[in-house]
């Protein structure tokens, strides 16, 4: 430990920059030892390292604060060790990837406080898990503090030899962008989940955890390997306000030697407060269908008009559907007033309450209940967050007493420009995932469970975990889902889906809204062509066993199947496996993948209601490439029979040309067997394991 410096010499190391023989270093390591967190002063500067089976994972990495008007928190300051912790305790998930959860780590405390001024210090709260670490700022005692700048760190050593897989941060269009694969070195601002892989074939990613009134970070590149914590700014161009002690969200690390670490570990739900809700049994996961697609390939329309998607007629229909096809829910979005004109723009004009006239709101929902069916509710915002609070409660009261559970939410609204009203009632221009923009979000999910109302949010902030604590934070989007595929839009490419299995699949759940039968919607398309090059497919970019293969791939307690019910009866062997596959699980294991290239997952059903928990599913979805996967069945239990229900691509499959081709056959096997399957171009592989 540090020998006490007499005051007269700490001043003098004030102006002399302390020699490294002087400086205290604290190590915390791993329960498995492997990796090792080290915090140290060395130059009277506040800095960390990370270190894998010795070599460097994060080289020496700031940290520290500056603020508006309190001095900042970085240099000048001496480090030393407050206490030490081990863990290791067992958690049940209320619905989840992974029923059962570790939470195994050692912690440690360390405080950084001022050479002269010890009234001015902060803490950092560290956990060591087996598969990555995590750190939090926690700061008492220092008054009110408005941030400037965080200055973390993340100083990544042989960057030439890294190759990003990254979305762009604080952009027009939030999370919705295109993954792209470039040198480590050509990063600019980047989104989290950001993920590394290296030349020796290990991956990293950066990700946060317990996103609570603070904001958002992205990685902002200083030099070559050198980031910086970038945190969207509020209006003012502030980072965060706070008031009083508080700490910060976890800054995580994941290390692994193969891609699939990454996607198998769940620290991120570990390091969040455990449910804060108590009884949750209202919150259901479960499958659903809804007047949606229509909508975004030219069919309907959600204002009025002859094309109205969202009539009282339709929806009925739909709940016919859902009940007899095993549906629990039907999503009806369109149905309130707000929608005509340029709803983009025009954030205030909408009702939580208003119906349109030819939407009979207590006839669907009667119905719906007559059928054993729950309505799913939509809340589309447009980014008004102000409109929308204040109307939430009026519209989650309604929702509650037509006997609706869910409510899929929206925020369609360009990056910085969510519409929020100051205390003076002047118009504000927020980041989704601004301070008072994380808050908002939260703030509706903790308001929807006073009326026992999940919530799944569109155009969402990041997922940073906080479905532990809020287990009705059901899902979300953050990321371009299926209605990219829709014709508006630049269909996603073949390797988006293994894109997004290693960056933003590792946040957390997504309503991807898989399960699209007809891809040949061509005079509805309202953009593209052939100048769009390889997009100009306005189409999923697919074989249909791929879309059944999302199913499996794609984690979300609630899945929607996004086509329309006729596509379904057009291809009932297929429409099979989206009956038959459950939404939540006892367990997962993600396989075998390469970021952008492949991925391979299988996921044991919980026992529940329909599911005798016996039954296993296996999905894979590639690239661009064909390729021959070869599973062995390992994960199968000891001593059991199963059949194999296998939905593959053919060998005629092509997306392009005879994408609808598939081949369903049965197979018996146990866990010696192994699977061989070649996926097509833009396939994949959907098979369910029925106990015998
Ligand atoms: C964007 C959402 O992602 C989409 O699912 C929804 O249909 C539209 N907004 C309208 O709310």
């Amino acid at each position: 430990m540090r020998q006490t410096i007499p005051v007269l010499a700490l001043l003098i190391t004030a102006i002399v920059i302390m020699s490294d023989a002087n400086a205290e270093t604290v190590a915390l390591t791993s329960p498995n030892k492997a990796l090792s967190l080290t915090f140290s002063d060395d130059e009277q500067l506040a800095r960390y390292t990370l270190t894998r089976k010795g070599k460097p994972i994060v080289a020496p990495s700031k940290l520290g604060f500056t603020f508006e008007k309190a001095r900042p928190m970085y240099r000048d300051f001496l480090l030393s060790e407050v206490s030490r912790d081990q863990h290791d305790s067992e958690w049940e998930q209320p619905w989840g990837e992974q029923r059962i959860i570790r939470n195994h780590y050692n912690e440690v405390v360390v405080k950084f406080s001022h050479v002269s001024d010890k009234t001015r210090f902060f803490t950092i709260r560290a956990r060591a898990f087996n598969e990555g670490v995590a750190f939090r700022y926690e700061l008492a005692g220092q008054g009110d503090l408005t941030i400037t700048r965080e200055l973390t760190e993340f100083t990544l050593p042989d960057s030439h030899l890294a190759t990003a897989y990254w979305i762009p941060g604080q952009g027009r269009e939030r999370y919705e962008y295109l993954y792209r694969k470039t040198p480590l070195q050509q990063v600019a601002k980047a989104h989290t989940p950001f993920t590394v892989s290296y030349k020796d074939g290990s991956y990293i990613a950066i990700h946060e955890a317990a996103l609570v009134d603070y904001a958002g970070m992205s990685l902002d590149k200083q030099e070559v390997g050198r980031f910086v914590a970038s945190l969207a700014p509020r209006a003012d161009g502030t980072l965060v306000r706070k008031q009083g002690d508080f700490v910060t969200p976890w800054r995580t690390i994941t290390v692994g030697d193969e891609a699939v670490d990454l996607v198998n570990s769940l620290m991120a739900l570990n390091l969040n407060e455990p449910n804060a809700l108590g009884n949750v049994d209202w919150v259901v996961p479960g499958k659903y269908i809804g007047i949606w697609w229509g909508m975004h390939i030219g069919k309907f329309t959600w204002g009025a008009g002859e094309k109205h998607g969202a009539t009282t007629e339709r929806t009925l229909d739909y709940i016919n559907f859902a009940a007899k096809y095993g549906f629990d829910g039907v999503l009806v979005e369109g149905w309130n007033t707000g929608w005509d004109g340029n709803w983009i723009a025009n954030s205030e004009l909408f009702s939580f309450t208003e119906s349109y006239a030819d939407f009979d709101i207590n006839k669907v929902a009667e119905h719906a209940k007559s059928k054993g069916v729950k309505l799913v509710g939509h809340h589309e915002t447009s980014g008004g967050i102000t409109n929308y609070e204040a109307q939430m409660e009026d519209g989650f009261a309604l929702y509650q007493q037509l006997g609706v559970s869910q409510i899929k939410t929206g925020y369609v609204a360009h990056g910085q420009n969510l519409k929020r009203r100051d205390e003076n009632g002047i118009m504000r221009y927020e980041f989704t995932d601004s301070q008072d923009v994380v808050n908002h979000f939260i703030h509706n999910v903790k308001t929807a469970a006073k009326y026992e109302l999940s919530i799944n949010t569109h155009e969402s902030v990041k997922d940073t975990g906080l479905r532990r604590t809020y287990p009705n934070w059901i899902s979300r989007e953050s990321a371009r889902g299926q209605e990219y595929n829709s014709g508006w839009a630049k269909p996603n490419p073949p390797e988006h889906i293994p894109m997004l299995a290693f960056t933003r699949m590792l946040a957390g759940p997504m309503d991807f809204t898989p399960g699209i039968f007809d891809f040949d919607y061509p005079d509805l398309n309202t953009g593209g062509g052939p100048e769009w090059g390889e997009h100009s497919y306005m189409r999923p970019h697919s074989t249909l066993a791929r879309q059944l293969a999302q199913y499996v791939v794609i984690y979300s307690p609630i899945q929607m199947a996004a086509d329309l019910p006729e596509n379904y009866l057009d291809k009932p062997d297929a429409f099979t496996f989206i009956q038959d596959v459950p939404t939540d699980w006892e367990q997962s294991i993600a396989l075998q993948g390469e970021v952008g290239d492949f991925i391979v997952f299988a996921r044991q059903e919980k026992q529940h209601k329909h599911y005798s928990g016996e039954d296993w599913y296996l999905g894979a979805i590639t690239d661009e490439h064909a390729r021959e996967i070869s599973v062995p069945l390992t994960f199968l239990s000891e001593g059991a029979a199963y059949e194999a229900q296998i939905y593959r691509d053919a060998d005629e499959t092509n997306w392009q040309t005879n994408p609808y081709a598939m081949v369903i056959e049965q197979r018996r096997v146990t866990r010696d067997d192994t699977i061989n399957v070649k996926l097509s171009a833009a396939g994949g592989l959907a098979v369910r394991f029925k106990k015998l």
